[in-house]
């Protein structure tokens, strides 16, 4: 390393500003030449681009730019072409027999994705990206071949129009458990025994006496929606007790407060925000997640 020998300029030989702290002066050097033409240039450029750009905003839009480059009317444009290039396929997949899509490739194809941009948009928040849904609240499992209201093309396409429980379609899916503790319609040893032998039906450890009087609170009074042997109803969206799926959790404590409070799992209609070519379409994706009937 060579240290440059600084040469002190003698006070008087460079102007100063006048400014002075302590008898500290400031020199006044003019700022390198090179540098203030880059500077101009910049301020030419500058200008030069807000002209030949969209720059200046207007009340109700902004400047065109000389050049004409309008990337937003370009993206509309883009969008334009793409409606228009798929307007024929959503028209045939309006037209076409839910059944028979998956026998068109093309059709199957463009339903498969643009279903999956929908759920992504759309379902994901609740079922999860991947459609497992989260248990213990309730968000149902896409992914199994476990349904509560059915798996069939049909079954989806119905259940994703009209949602489930909401107050915004009288054609949603509905059905209520009573709350059988909270309205007393079963006493605290009745819903123990009937936990009991809810953990029974989904073999899992239980209390054997507890149980065997808990199947016959079944009987009188789960049956007739959850079927004899636990094995639930589609008809009325009631869970399947006797797997190891569970809407809400299959520990003592979940079941418990299932049959204590009941559960009212809600789904909102998407008839009102997704076009019916959008609904079959993830329905037609929900069915392809591998539970499809
Ligand atoms: C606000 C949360 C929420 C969103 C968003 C949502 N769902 Fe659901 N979905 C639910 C709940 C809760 C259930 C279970 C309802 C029940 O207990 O019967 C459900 C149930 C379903 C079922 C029935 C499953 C079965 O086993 O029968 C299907 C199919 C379904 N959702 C599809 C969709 C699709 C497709 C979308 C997006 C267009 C979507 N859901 C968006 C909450 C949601
Ligand atoms: C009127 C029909 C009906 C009757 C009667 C009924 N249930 Fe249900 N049950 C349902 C429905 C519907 C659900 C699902 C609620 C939801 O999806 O939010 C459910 C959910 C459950 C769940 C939660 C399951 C899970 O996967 O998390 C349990 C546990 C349950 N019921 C137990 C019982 C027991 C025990 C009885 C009898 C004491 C009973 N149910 C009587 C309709 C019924």
């Amino acid at each position: 390393m060579c240290a440059k020998k600084v040469t002190k300029p003698a006070p008087g030989d460079v102007p100063t500003t006048g400014h002075s702290w302590d008898g500290i002066e400031e020199y006044d050097n003019p700022m390198p030449r090179w540098w203030v033409w880059v500077f101009y240039a910049t301020i030419v450029w500058g200008i030069g681009y807000t002209i030949a750009y969209p720059a200046w905003p207007l009340i109700n839009s902004t400047t065109r730019g000389l050049i004409g480059d309008d990337p937003r009317a370009a993206v509309v444009a883009e969008i334009g072409d793409w409606d228009a290039k798929n307007g024929p396929v959503k028209e045939k997949l309006i037209a076409a027999d839910l059944n028979g899509i998956k026998d068109d490739p093309a059709l199957a194809s463009y339903a498969e994705n643009a279903g999956a941009a929908v759920f992504r948009t759309n379902c994901a928040q609740c079922h999860g990206a991947g459609g497992a849904g989260v248990q213990s609240l309730g968000y149902a499992n896409l992914l199994d071949d476990d349904w509560l209201w059915g798996g069939t093309m049909e079954d989806i396409h119905l259940t994703v129009t009209h949602g489930i429980r909401n107050t915004t379609d009288p054609d949603a899916r509905y059905s209520e458990m009573p709350k059988w503790g909270v309205d007393e319609m079963l006493d605290k040893d009745q819903i123990s025994q009937v936990v009991e032998y809810v953990l029974q039906l989904s073999g899992q450890d239980h209390d054997a006496t507890l149980a065997t009087a808990g199947a016959t609170v079944f009987a009188d009074n789960c049956a007739s929606c959850h079927g004899e042997t636990g094995q639930g109803d589609r008809a009325q969206g009631a869970p399947n007790l006797a797997d190891a799926v569970w809407l809400y959790g299959g520990t003592r404590e979940a079941i418990h407060d299932s049959v204590f409070y009941a559960r009212f799992g809600v789904m909102p209609n998407w008839n009102k925000r997704l076009s019916e070519d959008e609904i079959r379409a993830v329905s037609y994706y929900v069915h392809s997640l591998g539970g499809g009937e």
